[in-house]
Parts: structure tokens; sequence; C-alpha cells
């Protein structure tokens, strides 16, 4: 079983997650690197997969190798700025079920308003990852794992790239069951609930919409 939270302290991820937070990173730049770190973190999130063996033929003999239990995986991107880590996700399982959770934060009230809503119908019986890079005040992550388990999802675990501590707690308090996993966790949000040092909007910075 996963901790609540797991910190990914490997040197490449925190090596390009410094690359990142530049704001003299390019929008190119910013998209490459998240698509790689996404590969790592997808490493950390899938570590406790289970696992079975079967029974192989090498060039040499016979025998009983490790495989993957058959689990059956959802990738639920958490819109807009979750799409920017499904791809590299993707090509480590290929196999994988997505589905899409659209919310954007009302500026005012930062709170999380529902656009779109389209996941695999049999959440439950697969292990769900939920990305978002930003775990910020955690009102958008908390509101869509809320409908992740409303549509089924017993089993989910919650990806990204940066977390606020504000964010952890209120994703503990509402979800203790979804283990986090994340490259950082940084200082407080600002007044306008941007995590600070941050890396600024992800959505902007991976899209170049600013
Ligand atoms: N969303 C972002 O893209 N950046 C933040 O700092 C907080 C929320």
């Amino acid at each position: 079983m996963l901790d609540h939270l797991t910190v990914v302290t490997h040197p490449l991820v925190q090596h390009k997650l410094t690359i990142m937070r530049d704001r003299d990173t390019s929008t190119a730049g910013f998209r490459q690197l998240l698509r790689e770190i996404s590969l790592l973190l997808a490493y950390e999130v899938t570590r406790e997969l289970e696992m079975t063996t079967k029974t192989i033929q090498t060039p040499v003999m016979e025998m009983d190798a490790p495989t993957l239990d058959g689990k059956k995986l959802a990738l639920i991107s958490i819109l807009r700025a979750g799409n920017g880590l499904m791809d590299g996700i993707l090509e480590l399982i290929p196999s994988a079920r997505v589905g899409f959770v659209g919310l954007y934060r009302d500026e005012k009230t930062l709170q999380p308003v529902e656009y779109y809503f389209k996941v695999p119908e049999d959440l439950g019986d697969r292990l769900v990852i939920a990305v978002d890079p930003m775990l910020a005040t955690g009102n958008s992550s908390v509101a869509a794992i809320d409908k992740l388990k409303a549509a089924g999802a017993t089993n989910i675990r919650f990806l990204c790239l940066l977390a606020a501590p504000e964010g952890i707690k209120r994703m503990k308090e509402a979800h203790p069951d979804v283990p986090i996993v994340t490259a950082a966790v940084d200082e407080c949000l600002n007044d306008h609930g941007y995590i600070v040092p941050g890396l600024g909007d992800a959505g902007d910075r991976m899209f170049g919409t600013k």
C-alpha cells in the first residue's frame, strides 16, 4: 500500500522540475519536460501494482517469470492541465483506459465548476489514476475524486507534479484512502490560489495561452 503522500525525490525528476519552474523555459521545453517527468512519476504511482508469474521459455530454459496481474487501469485527466501528464503515462501503460473530468476554477471563489465528465464504464473494476499537475487548494482534486467515486471508483491514486500543503491537507481530510504521488511539496498558496514558489499556471505554461 502506498503512503498517503509520496514525494519523488529522484535527481532526474528534481532537475527537470527546476527547469520547468524557470519562467524563461519555453512552452515547447515545458511540454517536453512534463512528458518526460510524467514517465518517471508514472513509475512511482504504479510501484505496487499486483504481480503474478507466468511460465515462459527463454532461449536457455523454462522459467516462472513475473508479470502484471492483469489488473485493469484507468487514467483520468483532470482537464485541461491533466492532459500534459497523460501522453507519457500512456506510453508506459498503453492498454489503460482514459477518462476526462472537466473542471474549471472560479477565479473569485476558487471553487471548481464541472463542464465535462466522461470516464470508462467499469471504473469499479479498475485501478484509477487521476492526474493533475497542480494540487493547489485541493478543491478541484477533491471534487474530481468525489465524482470518480460516485461513478463507482473504489481504488484511486492521485498523481501531480507540485502540491501545496493546503491541498494535501484538504485531500487527506476528504479522501484519506487516495494516495498522492508528487514531485515536490511547495511552501504555500498565494492570495490568488497559486502555488508558491510553484511554476505559474500549468495549463498556460504547457499550452502557451498566456
Ligand atoms: N493551478 C496552476 O496551474 N498553478 C497553480 O499554482 C495553482 C493552480
